[in-house]
């Protein structure tokens, strides 16, 4: 834990075709810190001090793809179910690289007790991996996510509101409601605020007559505190004669209208093929 606040000891890291600056200390072992650049793997995130070791280990890993279950597939985009148990090496070496770009959680040595959900996209060479969450088997705090990273050369696409809204998808198929962990970093609570309030938004407009939070919480997956916040947050929390009423004002459904525009990835449930594990 004492690590976690340590300076930042990689400079860059090579991933695939993509050069990256490390923005935060990862716990890689103490010889990759005095080397310009560490390469990755990026299929399996193994790690090298040199291009060769790197190009030496491709010709042996054989991975395309992230290991354990492919649990959904739309157009080029996939998940993939990984459970931390069973591929230990995997998932240490993922939550390394993402350790470069989140400075506030506790990096997990133990992956056993989590899934991770691997989002990728294909193409002739592969299942390029984008970002990921990570979820306790067992959340008594019922959080639907622990860790969350879009890798920073593909950030600001949509693909964080993809996960985000996989991470509800999930959710829906378990019956249950569910929230990220907290604290959430700014980047994450950022992601998480435009995706409620654009999820509820969206709901609401269609929505004719009364909804109720618990309704709404049905309907999302979202818990009523999360509802309620966002609701305060984009002022369509009302009190009218002498009753609280939802209602959304002009500014918040134009705006609402403007981002339908953005050309975006959503996620189909109904690409979804999975039961929930127990
Ligand atoms: N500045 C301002 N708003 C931002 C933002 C930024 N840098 N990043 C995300 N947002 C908000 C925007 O509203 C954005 O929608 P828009 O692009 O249509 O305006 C929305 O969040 C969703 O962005 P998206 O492109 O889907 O997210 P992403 O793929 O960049 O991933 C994170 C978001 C949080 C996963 C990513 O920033 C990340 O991996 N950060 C490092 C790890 C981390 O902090 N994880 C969360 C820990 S709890
Ligand atoms: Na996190």
């Amino acid at each position: 834990i004492s690590e976690i606040s340590r300076v930042k000891n990689l400079d860059r890291v090579i991933i695939g075709k993509h050069e990256v600056e490390a923005w935060y200390f990862s716990p890689y072992p103490e010889e990759f810190g005095h080397a310009d650049v560490v390469y990755i793997c990026e299929f399996c995130f193994s790690y090298f001090i040199s291009g060769k070791q790197l190009e030496r280990h491709r010709y042996h890993c054989t991975l395309t793809h992230p290991p354990g279950n492919e649990i959904y597939r739309h157009e080029d985009l996939s998940f993939f179910e990984i459970d931390g148990r069973r591929q230990k090496q995997y998932c240490r070496n993922l939550c390394l690289v993402s350790k470069l770009f989140l400075d506030h959680k506790t990096l997990y040595y133990d992956v056993d007790p989590f899934l991770f959900y691997v989002m990728t996209v294909t193409d002739e060479y592969g299942c390029h991996v984008i970002g990921y969450f990570s979820k306790e088997k067992e959340s008594l705090d019922n959080y639907n996510l622990a860790c969350i990273l879009t890798l920073p050369q593909y950030q600001r696409k949509g693909y964080g509101r993809a996960l985000i809204a996989f991470s509800y998808e999930l959710s829906k198929a378990e019956g249950k409601i569910g929230s990220p962990e907290k604290p959430l970093s700014d980047l994450g609570l950022l992601s998480y605020r435009a995706f409620w309030s654009e999820t509820l938004i969206d709901k609401l407009v269609q929505f004719k007559g009364e909804v109720s939070i618990d309704e709404l919480s049905q309907m999302t997956s979202f818990t009523t505190q999360d509802i309620l916040h966002t609701l305060q947050s984009i002022d369509a929390l009302k009190y009218y004669r002498g009753q609280h009423i939802i209602c959304l004002n002009e500014t918040v459904v134009e705006n609402y209208y403007k981002s339908l525009k953005k050309k975006r990835r959503t996620i189909m449930p109904s690409a979804l093929k999975w039961k929930p594990p127990h």
